[in-house]
C-alpha cells in the first residue's frame, strides 16, 4: 500500500507483528459469520464509496464534533481545546480506513496494521503518530459504540450506487461485521494478557 498519508504505515517493516495470527483470524471470521460472501459485498461498496470519502468524513467528523465527551480525545491535555492539526491528521487515515475496510483483502499485513491501530487508540501509542500531546488513551468501551453511528450514517452513500434495495443491506451488514471485527482485534492491547 503507498499513500502519501503521514503517519499511514500499512504494510511498513517497521510494524509489530500481529499476535493474532491468520489462524486466528479465520476463527474469528466463522464466529462473525463472515464468509466470502462479505467479502463480494464489501468490494461492491468500494466502488460506490470510493468518491464519497470526504462527505462521509464531514458526517463521521461531524458526530464526533459535536459529542463532547468523544471530541474530548481530540483536545490538547493542557487546555482542552480541540487540536485542529490533531483532527485533520487522523482525518486523511480515517479516509484510507474506509478504502482498506472496502477493500477487504485479509492477510499478514492488514492484521498487523490491526494491532498498530488498537495500539494507537489505546495509551501504549496514541499521540505519538501526529506528535500531539492530548489525553492519553480513548476508552474501550466508546471504540465499539461508534460501531453503530459509523455504520448507520454509511447506508444513505452505499444507496447512492444504484444497487437494490437487497445489495444495499449485504453491503451494510458485511461492514457491521467487519467494523465488529476490526474492533474486537483493536481491543487486544486493552485486555489483560491471555484473556483475549
Ligand atoms: C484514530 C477509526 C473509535 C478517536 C483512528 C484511525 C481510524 C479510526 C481508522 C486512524 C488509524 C491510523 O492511524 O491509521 C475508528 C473506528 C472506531 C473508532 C472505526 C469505532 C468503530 C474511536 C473513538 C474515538 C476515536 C470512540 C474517541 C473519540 C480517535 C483518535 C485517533 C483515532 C483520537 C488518533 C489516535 C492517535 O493518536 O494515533 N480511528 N475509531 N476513535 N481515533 Fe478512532
Amino acid at each position: 500500500m503507498t499513500t502519501n498519508i503521514p503517519g499511514y504505515t500499512y504494510g511498513s517493516t517497521s510494524l509489530q507483528k500481529s499476535p493474532v495470527s491468520i489462524d486466528d483470524f479465520a476463527k474469528l471470521k466463522q464466529a462473525s459469520l463472515f464468509g466470502d460472501d462479505d467479502v463480494r459485498y464489501l468490494k461492491m461498496s468500494h466502488d460506490v464509496l470510493k468518491d464519497q470519502v470526504e462527505q462521509i468524513l464531514d458526517v463521521w467528523y461531524g458526530f464526533v464534533g459535536s459529542t463532547p465527551f468523544l471530541l474530548h480525545y481530540f483536545t490538547n491535555a493542557a487546555d482542552g481545546q480541540p487540536n485542529m492539526d490533531y483532527l485533520g491528521g487522523v482525518r486523511k487515515r480515517f479516509g484510507q480506513w474506509i478504502l482498506d475496510t472496502a477493500n477487504a483483502e485479509y492477510n499478514q499485513d492488514w492484521l498487523n496494521y490491526q494491532y498498530e491501530i488498537g495500539l494507537r487508540h489505546h495509551s501504549s501509542k496514541k499521540n505519538t503518530t501526529d506528535n500531539v500531546k492530548s489525553v492519553p488513551i480513548i476508552h474501550i468501551h466508546y471504540i465499539f459504540a461508534l460501531l453503530i453511528p459509523i455504520t448507520t450514517t454509511l447506508r444513505p452513500f452505499l444507496e447512492k450506487g444504484g444497487h437494490s434495495r437487497d445489495d444495499v443491506d449485504r453491503m451494510q451488514d458485511a461492514w457491521r461485521k467487519s467494523v465488529l471485527m476490526q474492533v474486537i482485534l483493536w481491543s487486544q492491547p486493552y485486555i489483560k494478557s491471555g484473556e483475549f
